[in-house]
């Protein structure tokens, strides 16, 4: 990170803060009791989170296979347009397992609802959702994350993963750009 970068960002969830509750939520969802687990993480935006919880998953004695799903939303901007599309599919079939999706936030909804109900119409037995960080307003679809780390500002936040023009996603820590 250049001197410039990080002096333009101010921290919501630090390292620490993160790291306590990706733990926290892996216990939390080892006591949900889903046998049989595949973890199917939404790219980009959640590849760290997914990193670290599937490794949370391990130390509380979970096994899951994992796969990954890339998907757009087609943003202008830092806002949603409406329409999701599948830019790289999963591998595994999903006929009768159990899924926890992981993505990093959930705002309107259509990207989260999109990929539960792709893949409810390909078999799946059960889907469990469970984000990073949830925003209250601008929900488009209903739908609720069965899991959520943290419950996030209404700002347009990077790091952690989390990107505008690909850049900032390799922080250590979820801030907001104060000016650029
Ligand atoms: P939804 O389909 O509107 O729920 O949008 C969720 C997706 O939009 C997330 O997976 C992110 O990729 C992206 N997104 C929404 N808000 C932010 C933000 O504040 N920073 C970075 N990406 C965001
Ligand atoms: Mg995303």
């Amino acid at each position: 990170m250049t001197e410039s970068e990080s002096s333009n960002i101010d921290v919501i969830f630090s390292p620490e803060v993160i790291n306590n509750r990706v733990h926290e939520l892996a216990g939390e969802i080892r006591n949900a009791g889903l046998d049989n687990l595949l973890v199917i993480a939404v790219l980009k935006g959640s590849f760290i989170f997914a990193a670290d919880l599937i490794r949370a998953l391990h130390e509380v004695g979970l096994s899951p296979e994992v796969d990954f799903i890339t998907l757009s939303s087609y943003r202008k901007g830092t806002q949603s347009s409406g329409r999701v599309e599948i830019l790289r599919d999963i591998d595994l079939d999903v006929t009768g397992r159990n899924i926890l999706l992981v993505d990093d936030i959930l705002e309107s909804g259509r990207t989260l609802a999109f990929a539960k109900d792709l893949l409810a119409a390909r078999g799946a037995r059960q889907i469990s959702t469970c984000v990073l960080l949830r925003k209250e307003l601008n929900r488009a679809v209903d739908i609720e994350a069965d899991f959520h780390a943290f419950d996030c500002p209404e700002l347009f936040v990077v790091g952690y993963g989390m990107d505008v023009a690909y850049r900032y996603r390799q922080l250590p820590f979820v801030g907001c750009i104060t000016r650029d």
